[in-house]
């Protein structure tokens, strides 16, 4: 590993308690700083398992994850999930927006739960409700929406909120789980921009999933599922 290096896995094995076969063996990635990464695979090939993995919210059987030097593996749980609020912004496949906040209160949530975003986010912004508002403006939400309740958006919407809670605070590592999917052509073209600009801007590495490969241009790095993990290569639900 080197110091450029901000994601290592090495000899990971991962099988849901229960699961019906399905496992992840990744014996070596490495992400390194500044780097965007495309990963595809068909559903149900364990794009989100893996990303459930690198973000420490599942335990892997076997084998070692570091993120940014720091083995997460080696942490107690509630270390683990101190290290994703400081240095993860993930953009759920879901969005997991909380439906009864308004868009820039999901968006300062990232800097509820961790005091170093808090600071990043008001060095960058001057305050918190300024940076919040100056992320959303650069996605494209205009200010008669800042205040609304989330539920009140469309999809597309919905979705540049949950990235904006993704950077704010500037997350050394950001990680988006298939969030384009509920859009057309034109609008997932527009959001890879812009997710991709704010990154680059922060110098936040960005792994970016999703079964689609012709969103892929425009990323440093093209990789399937199944070339890091072999026993992956093929997706088992519909
Ligand atoms: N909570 C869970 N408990 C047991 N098995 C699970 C669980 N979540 C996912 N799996 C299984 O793990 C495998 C990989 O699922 P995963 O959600 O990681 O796929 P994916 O590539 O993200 O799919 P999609 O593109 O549809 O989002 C599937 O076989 C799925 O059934
Ligand atoms: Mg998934």
């Amino acid at each position: 590993m080197t110091s450029e290096t901000v994601i290592e896995i090495k000899n990971l094995r991962f099988r849901w308690p229960r699961g019906d076969g399905f496992r992840l063996d990744i014996p070596a990635f490495e992400v390194r700083a500044g780097e965007r990464i495309f990963l595809y695979g068909p559903s149900g090939s364990g794009k989100s398992t893996l990303l459930g993995l690198l973000g420490g919210v599942l335990v892997p059987e076997l084998g070692r994850i570091r993120l940014l030097g720091s083995e997460l593996t080696r942490l107690k749980p509630s270390a683990r999930d101190r290290f994703r609020a400081d240095h993860v912004g993930f953009v759920f496949q879901q969005f997991n927006l909380l439906p009864y906040l308004s868009v820039v209160d999901n968006v300062l949530l990232s800097c509820r739960f961790s005091a170093r975003r808090r600071a990043r986010a008001m060095a960058a912004g001057g305050s918190l409700h300024d940076e919040a508002a100056r992320l959303l403006a650069q996605l494209d939400l205009e200010e008669t929406l800042h205040r609304q309740g989330v539920t009140r958006l469309s999809v597309g919407q919905q979705q540049r909120v949950a990235a904006a809670r993704a950077l704010i605070g500037r997350p050394e590592i950001v990680i988006a789980d298939e969030p384009t999917s509920a859009l057309d052509a034109e609008r997932q073209e527009a959001f890879l921009a812009l997710l991709a600009g704010e990154c680059r801007a922060a110098g936040s590495t960005l792994l970016f999933v999703s079964h689609d490969r012709r969103l892929a241009a425009g990323f440093d790095r093209e990789l399937s599922l199944a070339s890091i993990s072999p026993a992956c290569g093929e997706g088992r639900a519909a």
